[in-house]
């Protein structure tokens, strides 16, 4: 395999030395000759830059690292690009989240008013990015996107540039995966997922271990403890992700056939969840004082003092995943992932053009979709009315409707009425003046 060039999108993402590490780990079998940091915040990324140097230094010194804003310099033959773009970073994620607590209704990053805000905000730089990769990336690149809201970003995309070359991805199911692999006393790699549903917003249906389905194991373990009582991953050990791991415990009491990601604790549980919550200090809060401030702290002593410990940020679940991917999608037999793809049919009663979370095999032809098949009428209600609340809002963008986009807001299962809807909408388009599409 030829020595590939990687560029990640958001180069000054926490992420990014996590991202880095996971890539040079794998030089044995995924051989990359170069990594370029594209951002368009050059401080932050210069400052993440000085971390991920020394990442390059200890793991792989002959890969060439560079920083840029400049589109030519960073996508120019590229063979992956890594996109985990936060647009409005961290400062608008707390309007989003604080607006709608405010309102009474959950306020999430990815999940409810708060994600559909944050999808007004990303799809059309993704439109821009893509356009760039394009223009100058290798003709066979693959764009591999951890940009949230995920769901929403992949809908508008396949919409918008039908025939980009993108997969959609998160790190959740990787993530409860790797809690099942410590329930059942086996390797990650060894898990085999069967799943369905939306970003954020699916279920597993079985797991399967070595030829034999463990799910019922697991299923007892989860309306026991939830996904508790089994090692907690690098990246979700924080008080609220304790919290949102328990809470599966919840769901799984009321809903036990099938063990449902963790993110369906936001419609499943909206009331719970505002309940829990403080309006005045909200997951970007614990972010911002959390993963980001480790990491800067860190940046600001090796400013001063020269001296760098790379235990400030974590390769995680993320780190791993997208660099698991990206080596598949260039060898015969890659593997199985649950990936986001158009579903066409995968699973047999949802609409054509939903993105569909399911289990794909992946190798250097691309993508084969594992069929779902029929879905109980529970699971399929929930889908389609937030699949309805999510391309309303994709086409209120595309539109530059505000009627569409109330639309989005009102079907969303965690808002409890269109008075409620129309209240956070009308301060979220405030706030958002500088990033939203108009809404006319
Ligand atoms: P962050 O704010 O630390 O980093 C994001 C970076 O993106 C910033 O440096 C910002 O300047 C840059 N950026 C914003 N708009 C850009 C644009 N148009 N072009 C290039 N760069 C741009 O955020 P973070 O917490 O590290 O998260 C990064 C992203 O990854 C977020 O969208 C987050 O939600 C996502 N994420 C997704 C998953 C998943 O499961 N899909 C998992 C983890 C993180
Ligand atoms: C999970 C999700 C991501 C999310 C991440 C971080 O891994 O899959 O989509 O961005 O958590 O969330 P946090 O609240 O810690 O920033
Ligand atoms: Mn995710």
């Amino acid at each position: 395999m030829e020595a590939k060039i990687i560029t990640i999108v958001g180069g000054g993402s926490t992420y990014t030395p996590g991202v880095v590490k996971a890539i040079l780990s794998k030089k044995d079998t995924f051989s990359v000759k170069e990594i370029r940091a594209y951002d368009i915040d050059e401080q932050r990324q210069e400052d993440v830059a000085i971390i991920v140097r020394e990442v390059v230094k200890s793991t792989c010194p002959e890969c060439k690292f560079i920083t840029t804003t400049d589109p030519k310099k960073a996508f120019t033959d590229s063979d992956f690009i890594f996109a985990q773009i936060r647009v409005g970073k961290y400062a608008m994620r707390e309007k989003d989240e604080k607006i709608a607590l405010k309102h009474g209704a959950v306020g999430q990053e990815t999940c409810g008013c708060g994600g559909l805000a944050y999808g007004l905000r990303t799809i059309y730089p993704m439109v821009e990015i893509l356009d760039y990769v394009e223009k100058y990336a290798n003709p066979k690149h693959w764009i591999l996107n951890y940009s949230n809201p995920a769901a929403i970003v992949a809908l508008a995309l396949k919409k918008l540039r039908p025939n980009a070359r993108i997969i959609n991805i998160c790190d959740m199911p990787v993530a409860i995966m790797n809690t099942f692999a410590d329930i059942l006393k086996c390797d990650p790699h060894e898990i085999k997922p069967y799943y369905f549903g939306l970003n954020h917003f699916g279920w597993f249906t079985d797991v399967w271990v070595n030829g034999e389905s463990r799910f019922e194991e697991l299923r007892q373990h989860a309306i026991a403890h939830g996904y508790l009582d089994a090692a907690l991953d690098e990246q979700h050990w924080e008080p609220s992700w304790v919290h949102t791991y328990g809470n599966v415990k919840l769901m799984m009491e009321r809903f036990p056939k099938y063990l449902p990601n963790t993110y369906l604790q936001y419609y499943l549980l909206s009331q719970d969840v505002v309940d829990d919550a403080n309006p005045e200090y909200t997951r970007a809060n614990e972010v911002m004082d959390g993963r980001e401030k480790t990491l800067f702290d860190a940046i600001n002593h090796y400013k001063e003092t020269g001296e760098y410990e790379d235990d400030m940020f974590v390769v995680g679940a993320h780190g791993t995943f997208i660099v698991d991917l990206a080596e598949s999608l260039c060898k015969e037999n890659g593997g199985r992932y649950l990936l986001i793809v158009k579903n066409e049919g995968a699973v047999a009663d949802l609409p054509d053009d939903a993105m569909v979370e399911i289990p794909c095999y992946v190798s250097p032809s691309g993508i084969e979709k594992v069929s779902v098949g029929h879905i109980p009428t529970f699971y399929k209600g929930l889908i389609e009315q937030q699949y309805a609340s999510e391309k309303c809002l994709v086409e209120g963008a595309i539109e530059n409707s505000y009627d569409k986009v109330l639309q989005g807001f009102a079907l969303n299962k965690t808002v409890k009425s269109s008075t409620q809807a129309k209240a956070i909408l009308d301060e979220m388009i405030e706030a958002n003046k500088e990033y939203w599409p108009e809404l006319k």
